[in-house]
């Protein structure tokens, strides 16, 4: 606890009245400012100091034009992705993007036509499904299997969808959110295997990776087989998660194979030319080069929290099912058992006062599952699990 209390009382700070699209937007999302706020993935915890100065070096000097960047960027890029994931990055992959949304969005709109099927793995991230509807393309699914308390791939629906709908891009979320799996080096294989027969694209969205607990281990998708797979293949990353950086619209696309990248470079020329973010690219940079003590902090703070929710549940309200915290900062519960009659959001946030994300925004089939972010005071957890608590037993 002692790391957690130290973690929590230098970095935590009040979110309310900060122009918070989490605490601030309340009333606009849903309909209530004094809800307690456990819902979209950012944190109520400052960036590690290393960060903080070299922005406030950069604001000082004054002048935002357009930026190039600079060596020691892409050096920082490479050794942070080197010593944690044994991927060895050339600098002529990297692309950038305002954010992994639009960067899903590009990538549907530059790898697929009109109609084209495109399939992803619900419960998952809904920008997924939503970038394939409005772009006009054909959202095909191969739901998680529930198997022994955690959530698994369908590898037969999956390949049966693909065969069936003729799809030509996977959109893979990894670690998944929101059901919190750290796909092993075997499951991702199988898939990957699958979209090799079938020429199917991949787009891995590996935004959550710096979060993985205990033996999890993060396994890149350029990692697969030495890269076997890198001529279908783009990943996307940032720090918008790691270190809470998400408003400095920062993030990195990774394209190995040339054809791959012509194709991009062509899509982006016509397209859109996007620039590099400055700010962005500074707490970056700054991030990879010293934030990691302050990364295990917060994964310490995560997993405390994560603890403190599934005991109180356990001991009071055991019929909560709690799924395991492989990875990410957001726990996937399903309610259904204490619901009576009433729906998910009767309960959780009319009764409870919390604001969270509803299963059913991950897809149909999820109205009695919630996702709670644990990136925030452990006091806040422990409110809001007394809330469901007193609810539960009144
Ligand atoms: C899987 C996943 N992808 C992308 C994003 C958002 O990325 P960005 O803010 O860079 O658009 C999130 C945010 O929660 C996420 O969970």
């Amino acid at each position: 606890m002692s790391r957690v209390k130290e973690f929590v009382e230098k970095y935590y700070v009040e979110r309310r009245n900060t122009n918070s699209l989490k605490w601030d937007a309340l009333e606009e999302r849903f309909g209530n400012p004094e809800l307690l706020a456990l819902w979209v993935a950012d944190m109520e915890f400052k960036t590690p100091e290393c960060i903080r100065e070299a922005l406030i070096e950069r604001v000082d000097h004054g002048v935002f034009g357009y930026t190039k960047l600079p060596k020691s960027y892409y050096d920082e890029y490479k050794n942070w992705h080197k010593k944690k994931y044994n991927i060895d990055i050339e600098k002529k992959w990297i692309r950038f993007a305002p954010g992994i949304v639009q960067a899903i969005l590009w990538v549907i709109q530059a790898y697929t036509k009109i109609e084209d099927s495109v399939i992803i793995m619900p419960p998952v991230y809904y920008p997924f499904a939503n970038s394939i509807r409005n772009s006009g393309r054909k959202l095909v699914e191969s739901p998680l299997l529930e198997e022994d308390g955690k959530f698994k791939i369908d590898f037969e629906t999956f390949e049966k969808e693909i065969r069936e709908n003729d799809v030509k891009l996977y959109i893979h979320c990894s670690p998944h959110n929101p059901v919190g799996r750290v796909w092993t080096l075997e499951e991702q294989r199988r898939v990957f295997e699958i979209c090799e027969k079938y020429d199917v694209f991949v787009l891995s969205d590996e935004i959550h990776q710096d979060f993985t607990y205990e033996n999890h281990k993060q396994i890149s998708a350029l990692a697969l087989d030495e890269g076997r797979y890198n001529n279908r293949l783009i990943v996307a990353n940032s720090g918008s998660k790691t270190f809470n950086l998400a408003s400095l619209v920062h993030a990195t696309l990774l394209i190995p194979d040339e054809d791959v990248r012509k194709a991009f470079d062509k899509f982006s020329k016509e397209n859109l030319g996007a620039e590099p973010s400055l700010l962005g690219q500074i707490a970056l940079e700054a991030g990879y080069k010293e934030g990691h003590e302050w990364l295990e902090g917060l994964k310490e703070t995560i997993v405390y929290n994560y603890n403190l929710l599934c005991e109180e549940l356990a001991k009071n309200v055991p019929e909560i099912k709690v799924y395991p915290l492989e990875g990410t900062y957001l726990v996937f519960l399903n309610i259904e058992k204490v619901l009576n009659g009433k729906t998910t959001k009767q309960f959780i946030q009319d009764e409870c006062g919390l604001a969270i994300d509803f299963g059913d925004w991950f897809g149909k089939g999820y109205k009695n599952y919630v996702r709670i972010n644990l990136a925030t005071n452990p006091e806040n957890i422990k409110e809001a699990v007394e809330r469901i608590v007193k609810n539960c037993n009144r």
